[in-house]
């Protein structure tokens, strides 16, 4: 089995059982990582390139750590020193990159909707790194897998997603790609956090942290998105950590195994606690670790990788 369409722009376009596979094909890389010559042909003679228009550490990191142990050449994309700051458009500079063979782009930009454009404009493939307030489907699949990889299954689970939900990409890529694979979803956060067509998607909305994550089996802790919030959306960061911070306390309310995930940036101190940035139930860092398989099994099945990906 492969994946049905050219490119990965959404958990919403995708099928449950392609998301299966790329988790699948995501644990069988998480074996060759743990090797310790962390390197595989399999895209030997593809290149990547990586278009990064938004600030990015793990997303940027991974891909390229991805690509690189199977072999693809890598090849960064600075927009502020590209000809886009002497006026040419984005179509050009994707026509022009593809005209150089490129076999897939790694997009972030700041618009949503900009890696779908790209697509539309390239016959490579285009995987979406996150675009705007959208989406960031890659995200999405490494805390699934995470999940995954901690209780087992998916389906019946309950997962809280707290926080800045109306500024969260990863908050939507979750919430399709969780309810897709059977798990119930909750969406926590103030009023003027939650966005407008928050009572259309599949979840359960609350605006009292207590009374959402009462039960829950997963906490997902979002970023206060300072660089994106308008004036006004709440009073100060101050009360934001008293009513909808998690810590120790509030965090005794889930269920006793609860796992903890946060996509980073972490503002410490704000949406979430050191002691439970760093605790006993916190899988931040796996988290990372899980998104370079992720990307891995990505790029394999996108790339046309044939027989046995992770064979020396
Ligand atoms: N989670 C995430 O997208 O992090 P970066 O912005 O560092 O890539």
């Amino acid at each position: 089995m492969s994946l049905s369409q050219k490119d990965v722009l959404s958990l919403r376009e995708m099928r449950p059982d392609e998301m299966t596979l790329i988790l699948d094909r995501a644990q069988e890389m998480k074996e060759v990582l743990s090797r310790p010559i962390k390197k595989v042909p399999t895209l030997r003679g593809k290149s990547v390139v990586t278009m990064f228009f938004e600030n990015s550490t793990r997303t940027r990191m991974s891909f390229e750590m991805a690509a690189k142990t199977l072999s693809a050449d890598v090849t960064g994309f600075a927009a502020s020193t590209s000809s886009l700051a002497k006026g040419e458009s984005l179509k050009d500079t994707i026509l022009t990159l593809s005209a150089m063979a490129a076999d897939a782009f790694i997009i972030r930009h700041s618009a949503s909707g900009a890696a779908h454009f790209i697509a539309r404009n390239t016959g490579a493939h285009v995987i979406n790194a996150g675009d705007g307030t959208h989406e960031h489907p890659t995200q999405g699949l490494l805390d699934i897998l995470t999940i995954r990889l901690h209780k087992n299954r998916i389906e019946g689970l309950t997962v809280a997603i707290v926080g800045d939900i109306a500024h969260s990409r990863v908050a939507r890529s979750n919430v399709w790609g969780l309810t897709k694979l059977g798990a119930k979803v909750r969406l926590i956060g103030p009023e003027t956090l939650l966005p407008a067509e928050v009572r259309q998607l599949p979840v359960e909305v609350f605006t009292d942290l207590q009374e959402g994550i009462r039960g829950c089996d997963v906490v997902n802790v979002l970023r206060i998105q300072l660089e994106r919030q308008e004036a006004g959306l709440f009073p100060s960061q101050r009360e934001y950590a008293q009513k909808f911070g998690i810590n120790k306390n509030v965090l005794r309310l889930a269920n006793p195994d609860v796992l903890v995930m946060h996509p980073g940036p972490m503002n410490r101190g704000i949406e979430i606690t050191p002691d439970v940035a760093d605790g006993e139930f916190s899988v931040v860092t796996e988290q990372v670790t899980n998104g370079v398989a992720v990307r891995m099994a990505l790029l394999y099945l996108l790339l046309g990788g044939s027989g046995d990906a992770t064979t020396h």
